[in-house]
């Protein structure tokens, strides 16, 4: 009797705590609570515990818990305004900040056989110890200036004419509550400048100019929400291959003899692999060979490829011995 009463007593007095009820840490990233809520909801899934009160309340908590703290608009307001926030539409009227481009350097091997590649940028982000409040504690008081309503009236005169005019509160920035004190995590600045590691998924057969965005994972301001970092692929030349949508263009030089009577020849592809290709025969100069499906693979479709165009180059010799010049007349007679 006396427990129920103590967690009733609890609950009406706290609000309730996201962070907690997932089991991770308030400086969780997006993955971390991802993991969480999959754990959890399995756990208390009412599949699972058919009958039990307690697993299906707590199933409850996990799933709200986890809506407002997957979507990066309502933890952002979360963490700013506590549970109420997420009340006021008003709140969630807030600008985009600006995205962030950045070029990112590919080799072909990259875009041929797929690349993670971790990619540390610098940016603001909320002050983690006072959540984007400046306040130290998130203790904050009502600003006076405009009686916690963050906008005031201003006078506007002109000739002969008086009025009054709303405007944002200049000493709250519309927020209508101060810091009590100043954090001192970031100095009362909301922000604090940080490192953040992306894990930048290059996926076989992007191409030059490819974007990959990592949606609201920029700048980070208790005024906005946070607009993308997007990395734009920017391929390099390669000494053996160029590339052409999905096909790839190599050369090979042959010898006259080569060229006149047939080559066996190998080519090492991007990923290590090895072509093979005979020929028995004349092979013109500039003459091209194509080898089907041994171009770069599709991007929707990785283990569909385009074709390798094989260019070959006749090198003809430098001069003959008179030897040689007799035999070639004898043989060409014309
Ligand atoms: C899953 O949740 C349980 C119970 O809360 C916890 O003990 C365990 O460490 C969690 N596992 C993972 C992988 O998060
Ligand atoms: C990739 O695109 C840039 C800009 O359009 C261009 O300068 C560069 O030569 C291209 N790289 C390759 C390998 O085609
Ligand atoms: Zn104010
Ligand atoms: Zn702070």
């Amino acid at each position: 009797m006396t427990r129920v009463f103590f967690i009733l007593l609890i609950g009406f007095v706290f609000a309730v705590d996201y962070y907690e009820v997932l089991e991770v840490s308030p400086d969780a990233d997006e993955a971390e609570i991802k993991k969480a809520f999959r754990n959890l909801s399995r756990k208390y899934h009412p599949d699972k515990n058919p009958g039990n009160e307690e697993a299906h309340k707590k199933y409850l908590d996990v799933t709200k818990a986890n809506e407002v703290l997957s979507d990066s608009s309502k933890r952002q307001i979360y963490d700013i305004y506590g549970e109420e926030g997420l009340n006021d539409p008003q709140l969630f009227n807030r600008r985009r900040g600006p995205n962030f481009r950045f070029e990112l350097e590919v080799d072909l091997e990259d875009v041929y056989n797929g690349l993670a590649k971790e990619t540390t940028i610098r940016r603001n982000e909320l002050c983690k110890k006072c959540k984007g409040t400046g306040a130290k504690d998130r203790k904050t008081v009502p600003c006076k200036h405009c009686g916690g309503k963050g906008v005031r009236l201003q006078n506007v005169g002109g000739f002969g004419f008086n009025m009054q005019m709303q405007v944002q509160c200049e000493r709250c920035g519309g927020r209508g509550f101060l810091a009590a004190e100043r954090c001192p995590g970031c100095g009362g600045q909301k922000v604090v400048n940080a490192l953040k590691t992306l894990n930048v998924q290059i996926e076989p057969g992007m191409d030059n100019g490819s974007e990959i965005v990592f949606p609201g994972q920029s700048e980070q301001s208790p005024d906005w929400f946070p607009g993308d970092i997007i990395f734009v692929l920017k391929l390099k030349n390669h000494a053996r291959f160029e590339r052409r949508g999905n096909d790839l263009v190599t050369s090979i030089r042959l010898t006259l003899k080569e060229a006149l009577l047939g080559y066996s020849k190998q080519i090492s592809h991007l990923d290590g692999h090895v072509v093979q290709i005979d020929f028995t025969g004349v092979t013109q100069p500039e003459s091209v060979r194509i080898i089907k499906g041994e171009g770069m693979p599709h991007q929707d479709v990785p283990s569909n490829k385009g074709n390798l165009h094989v260019r070959f180059i006749v090198d003809l010799p430098g001069k003959l011995t008179l030897d040689q010049e007799n035999t070639v007349r004898q043989l060409f007679p014309r």
